[in-house]
C-alpha cells in the first residue's frame, strides 16, 4: 500500500505539526542524561530529531528514514552540527553495533514491514544498557481524531476504504501489544503511557487542505479517488463538521519506553 511518503513539506502541514507536539512530551518522559548520542529510526522530516536537540541536550543525533525526499527536508531545515541524516531502514540500520546511547522513533513503528527485524537492529545499534523508546498513534482506540473523522466519512461513502484505514491495518497500536512487542525482542523495564494533545484546526479549509496534499495513507487515498469522489467526501465531512468554523480533535499516542 502506498503511504505517499515523498514530500516533506505536505508530511509538516499534515502531520509533522502534531507530531511536534507529541515529541515534546516523549523527550520529557524518556528524562535522557545530556551528552548522549542518539539514534531516530524512521525520521522522516526531523519532527522528533528537532525536539532532541532541542530539549534532550544530544551530543549527536543520527536521524535514519528511507524516504530521500523527508531526509533531504530533515537537512535543509535543522542546521545544527550535531545532527546526521541517512537514508535507511529501519531493518538495515546504516550505524554500527553499539553506536549509541539510545534509539528513538516516532510515530514510524507501525509503518517497518518487519518489526521484529527493525526491534533486533534497534537493539543491534545501541550500546548495552541503553534505551530504545518509540510511539506510535493509537490508531486502533480511534486516539486519533481527525483520521478518524476522515475515514469514518470515506468508509460511508465507500466501504472499501476501511481495508486502507490505520485501524485495521495496525491492530498492534494498543499499550499492551506493544509492550509486549518490545518484550517478546528482549528489552527490559518496558513501561507504556499514552501522550495527548489537541489538534484544532482554526476552519474547515485549514483541516481539510493538509489531506489534499497526498502524504500519508488517508491523504494518498483522498487524491486517489475520482474528482467527483473527492467532492462528495468533502461535503460529507463538511457536514458532519459544521464548516467552516474551528474544529478541534484528541491527538493520542501510545509511548513505549525501554532499556537493553
Ligand atoms: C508518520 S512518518 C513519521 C516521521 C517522523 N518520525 C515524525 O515523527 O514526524 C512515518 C515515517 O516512517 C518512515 N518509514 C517507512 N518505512 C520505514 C522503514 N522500513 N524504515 C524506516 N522508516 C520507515 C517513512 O518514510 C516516514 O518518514
Amino acid at each position: 500500500m502506498a503511504d505517499g511518503w515523498d514530500a516533506g513539506t505536505n508530511y509538516e502541514r499534515y502531520m509533522g505539526r502534531w507530531s511536534r507536539r507529541i515529541a515534546a512530551e516523549f523527550v520529557e518522559w524518556l528524562n535522557q542524561p545530556r551528552g548522549l548520542e542518539w539514534l531516530d529510526v524512521g525520521c522522516g522530516t526531523g519532527a522528533l530529531s528537532a525536539t532532541v536537540l532541542e530539549r534532550a541536550g544530544p551530543r549527536s543525533l543520527l536521524g535514519v528514514d528511507p524516504s530521500d525526499g523527508f531526509i533531504a527536508h530533515a537537512r535543509e531545515t535543522i542546521a545544527d552540527p550535531r545532527a546526521r541524516f541517512e537514508s535507511g531502514s529501519a531493518s538495515a540500520i546504516p550505524a554500527p553495533t553499539a553506536s549509541a546511547d539510545t534509539v528513538v522513533s516516532g510515530l514510524a513503528y507501525n509503518f517497518f514491514p518487519d518489526r521484529p527485524a527493525a526491534l533486533r537492529e534497534m537493539q543491534r545499534v545501541v550500546r548495552p544498557g541503553g534505551g530504545v523508546s518509540f510511539y506510535v498513534w493509537d490508531y486502533p482506540g480511534g486516539g486519533m481524531g481527525f483520521m478518524r473523522a476522515f475515514w469514518n466519512a470515506a468508509e460511508a461513502l465507500d466501504p472499501a476504504a476501511r481495508a486502507q484505514t490505520e485501524g485495521v491495518r495496525f491492530p498492534f497500536c494498543t499499550a499492551e501489544l506493544l509492550a509486549a512487542e518490545a518484550a517478546a525482542a528482549g528489552f527490559r523495564d518496558v513501561t507504556t503511557r499514552a501522550i495527548e494533545v489537541t489538534a484544532r484546526f482554526q476552519s474547515f479549509a485549514d483541516f481539510w487542505e493538509p489531506f489534499t496534499l497526498g502524504t500519508g495513507p488517508a491523504p494518498a487515498y483522498l487524491v486517489g479517488l475520482e474528482p467527483s469522489a473527492q467532492a462528495a467526501l468533502k461535503r460529507r465531512l463538511e457536514a458532519e463538521l459544521h464548516a467552516p468554523g474551528p474544529v478541534e480533535f484528541v491527538a493520542r499516542a501510545w509511548a513505549v519506553q525501554s532499556t537493553t
